[in-house]
């Protein structure tokens, strides 16, 4: 049995395979609708989520299988002072597979270690959220054709936002990427992800503080939101919510073939006359993280063997 806790749970090969399969998935969802019939998801939302639960939901439902769980902490048994141990000993009763996001980092792998079935980390704290990230690679790979060779700008807060910490261990693994990271002075990357990450991976990276400055080079933009809640105070959140906001003056320097991503939910960062810019991708993300979210639970649940359907 397998669980999708960090990004790296998944090798360069697999990562492709799932990728392909999402293809295949995005090209004639239909033909998928009854992969997993009478299989049943549990989502364990303990943090407020819109696309990542509503989108395991719909993936479950598009495959044929049927969903249950909760949307708040408070009001699951957590709010009585039930452990994850004993709530995911409980939940793998009643399903055959759980997508689980929590405030605490670690949660999900701790759940994972009591789990009977297989465990998705869907965001845990300011750490990893590994299905944000193959939903990243698989616009990615659908706007430019590859993973590799490509210079990419993750701009905003890089210190708390999980979606940055899983997708650069991700993409390290490809060759020639190349990192510019902008944020501000508080927000920057953890020492870790240089340390850890993209040190030993010899990755080419540059700390930045500028979004214009760094506009022309980039094929990627990967906006991201202040995490207002992961702040100690109000005042340094208030003082840091509108460092950057791309506006099409700023877009009039960038590449003509640029990506924009962003995992969602924009606050400010972006502004909404960048939503008819055939270079903005963050709603077509949002879609193909349907995609990639039927491929994984498929792939979890081994159902991508022979005699199941697949491409
Ligand atoms: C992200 C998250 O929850 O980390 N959202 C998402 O899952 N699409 C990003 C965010 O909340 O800013």
């Amino acid at each position: 049995m397998r669980h999708l806790i960090d990004p790296l749970d998944f090798t360069v090969e697999e990562t492709g395979a799932l990728l392909d399969l999402s293809e295949c998935i995005a090209q004639n969802p239909e033909s998928y609708s009854e992969t997993c019939t009478h299989k049943k998801l549990a989502t364990l939302f303990y943090e407020p989520s819109t696309r990542t639960r509503l989108s395991f939901e719909s993936a479950m439902l598009r495959l044929g299988g049927s969903v249950l769980g909760f949307a708040t902490a408070d009001s699951s048994s957590a709010a009585k002072g039930e452990s994850v141990a004993d709530t995911i000993r409980t939940v793998s009763c009643y399903a055959d597979i759980c997508a689980m996001r929590h405030p605490k980092e670690g949660a999900p792998l701790q759940a994972a270690r009591y789990s009977r079935i297989p465990l998705i980390n869907a965001g845990d704290g300011g750490h990893q959220h590994p299905t944000q990230t193959l939903t990243d690679l698989c616009t990615i790979r659908r706007r430019k054709g590859r993973l590799g060779d490509l210079t990419i700008g993750l701009c905003g807060d890089l210190k708390f936002g999980r979606t940055v910490h899983s997708l650069v261990k991700s993409l390290v693994r490809y060759p020639d990427v190349r990192f510019v990271l902008i944020s501000p002075e508080e927000l920057r990357v953890p020492d870790y992800i240089i340390g850890e990450v993209l040190r030993p991976a010899r990755a080419a990276f540059r700390e930045e503080t500028s979004l214009e400055k760094a506009m022309p080079e980039l094929d990627i933009l990967y906006m991201t939101r202040v995490q207002r809640e992961r702040f100690f105070n109000e005042e340094d959140y208030v003082r840091l919510k509108d460092t950057y906001i791309l506006t099409s003056d700023k877009m009039k320097n960038a590449r003509p073939d640029l990506a924009v991503l962003h995992p969602l939910p924009r606050v400010n960062e972006i502004a909404l006359e960048i939503d008819d810019d055939p270079r903005a991708a963050y709603f077509e993300q949002v879609q193909n993280g349907v995609w990639v979210r039927m491929a994984l639970i498929m792939t979890l649940l081994g159902l991508t063997g022979k005699g199941e359907r697949t491409c």
